[in-house]
């Protein structure tokens, strides 16, 4: 593909609605565009004594951010802000200092949530960690999608109801990444 996403859940939780959320996703976006989840939960729990001799898994992570065009982060709220797991990985693919896997790369956020407010409070904790990451970030439109009955159809589509304003993201955030790409 022209255009390769890297995908970051913030749930390993087996039926995660923020996976199935961003599964779902990747099949509106066009041709051109590849988007794949990769593996955080083999990460260790972050250590500076190991930036020097990063572990196996950091060392995959980055690499694959590194070779992509862009980055989507789809992730649940925990206790008002970004589950552990996801800053767990963010801290690992941001070292050592000054080899931010990061750095310049366009990115996404997006989440689903049971709570009515929908991964707000958690989105605006990670737009924080983006800006001092260097990530162009898309702002508008915002996505807070709450997990109801009909959210994904049977073949694990975006349900009819929210089909069309989930396109319009997925549209509004590829014109983001084909402006920000190197
Ligand atoms: C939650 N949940 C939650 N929901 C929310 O809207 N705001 C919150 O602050 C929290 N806090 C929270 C903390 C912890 C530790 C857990 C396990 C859960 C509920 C959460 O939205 C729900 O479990 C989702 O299903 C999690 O996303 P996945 O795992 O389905 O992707």
């Amino acid at each position: 593909s022209r255009y390769n996403i890297a995908v970051l859940v913030g749930s390993l939780r087996r039926e995660s609605f923020n996976r199935k959320l961003a599964t779902a996703l990747a099949r509106l976006a066009p041709q051109e565009f590849t988007l794949k989840q990769l593996e955080i939960g083999d990460l260790p729990l972050y250590n500076q004594d190991d930036d020097a001799d990063q572990p196996a898994p950091t060392k995959r992570l980055k690499a694959e951010l590194q070779a992509a065009s862009g980055v989507l982060f789809v992730t649940p709220e925990y206790n008002r802000s970004i589950p552990g797991v996801l800053k767990n990985a963010i801290d690992h693919a941001s070292r050592p200092y000054g080899q931010s896997a990061f750095a310049g790369k366009p990115a996404g956020v997006i989440g689903v949530s049971v709570g009515a407010i929908g991964t707000a409070i958690a989105q605006q904790h990670l737009r924080g960690v983006l800006a001092y990451l260097d990530m162009p970030t898309l702002g508008q439109p915002e996505a807070f999608v709450q997990a109801k009955e009909g959210l994904f159809d049977e073949a694990g589509d975006i349900g009819p109801n929210s089909r069309k304003f989930l396109q319009g993201w997925v549209d509004k955030y590829v014109a983001w990444i084909r402006h920000h790409a190197k």
